[in-house]
């Protein structure tokens, strides 16, 4: 990972933050991204890799990011398009979904992953190639009524990053595609959908997460650490021959759906 030049959205929390913390360890040179300034400050800090406020659903935000990687890196071998977002609120099923909702949910968790990557492509062309990682989810790959659009979003990742890793490969650009699935792990986002369970179900916290433990094969939950570690591999050159491939990274959780 020396010397390559990175990006990684989302990067202030959870899964982002560990593997911006990864690569940076690597000896990549980092930037990271995040709607969140104070928590991109902070993890920029705590890092010491620079960072950048976006959207990832703005358009505008991704043409600035992109002009800043120019200048500042002048090139990019790795885009990890990490940030997303789901409605934990137990209102996203297949007849409560708002069309609001739904739509919000695509803008960052697809349409923002289509952005990111059109950007990219040329810019990683230019310099030799590049890897571009995805981070979709175990829900792209089983049913999830009780988080359909989020399911659907990242089901629309997968097939979007099947299509990149082919349009590159036939262009002859060197521009590896994957997506990682990762299925619980502990972060933010899994600690407010544990949370939102309980209440919308009015059961105790600690019997929602022996719940949701107990569909997990390996019998704990991910560490965030765990999807840094499957990005690591996809973005290092001993993935070179690995693209349109599906990495999941859910402790057996789909082996039981
Ligand atoms: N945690 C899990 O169990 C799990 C499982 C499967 C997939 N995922 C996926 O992994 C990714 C990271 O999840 P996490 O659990 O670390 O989430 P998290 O909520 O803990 O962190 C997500 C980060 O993305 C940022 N973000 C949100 N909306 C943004 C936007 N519009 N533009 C830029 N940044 C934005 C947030 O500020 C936050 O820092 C997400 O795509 C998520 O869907 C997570």
């Amino acid at each position: 990972m020396q010397g390559k030049r990175a990006v990684v959205t989302g990067g202030a929390n959870g899964i982002g933050l560990a593997i911006a913390r990864r690569f940076a360890d690597e000896g990549a040179e980092v930037l990271l991204t995040d709607i969140n300034r104070s928590a991109a400050e902070a993890a920029s800090r705590d890092l010491s890799v620079p960072f950048f406020v976006q959207d990832v659903s703005k358009e505008a935000d991704w043409s600035g990011l992109f002009a800043d990687v120019r200048c500042r890196f002048s090139g990019l071998d790795i885009l990890v398009n990490n940030a997303g977002i789901g409605d934990m609120s137990g209102k996203d099923s297949p007849e409560t979904t708002s069309l609001e909702s739904w739509r919000r949910t695509f803008m960052i968790n697809t349409e923002g992953v289509f952005m990111g990557c059109r950007e990219a492509i040329p810019l990683m062309a230019e310099g030799g190639g590049g890897s571009i990682i995805n981070i979709s989810s175990i829900a792209a790959l089983v049913p999830t009524p009780f988080i359909t659009a989020y399911g659907a979003s990242k089901a629309a990742v997968l097939q979007l990053s099947r299509s990149i890793a082919l349009h590159c490969a036939q262009h002859g650009y060197k521009i590896r595609c994957n997506t990682i699935h990762p299925g619980q792990i502990s972060t933010p986002m899994h600690d407010k959908l544990m949370a939102d369970t309980s209440k919308l179900a009015g059961v105790a916290f600690e019997d929602v997460r022996a719940d949701y433990l107990s569909r997990i094969p390996l019998g704990e939950f991910g560490d965030p650490l765990d999807i840094a570690n499957a990005a690591l591999f996809l973005a290092s050159d001993e993935a070179k021959h690995v693209t349109g491939a599906q990495l999941v990274v859910d402790g057996g959780m789909q082996l039981t759906n």
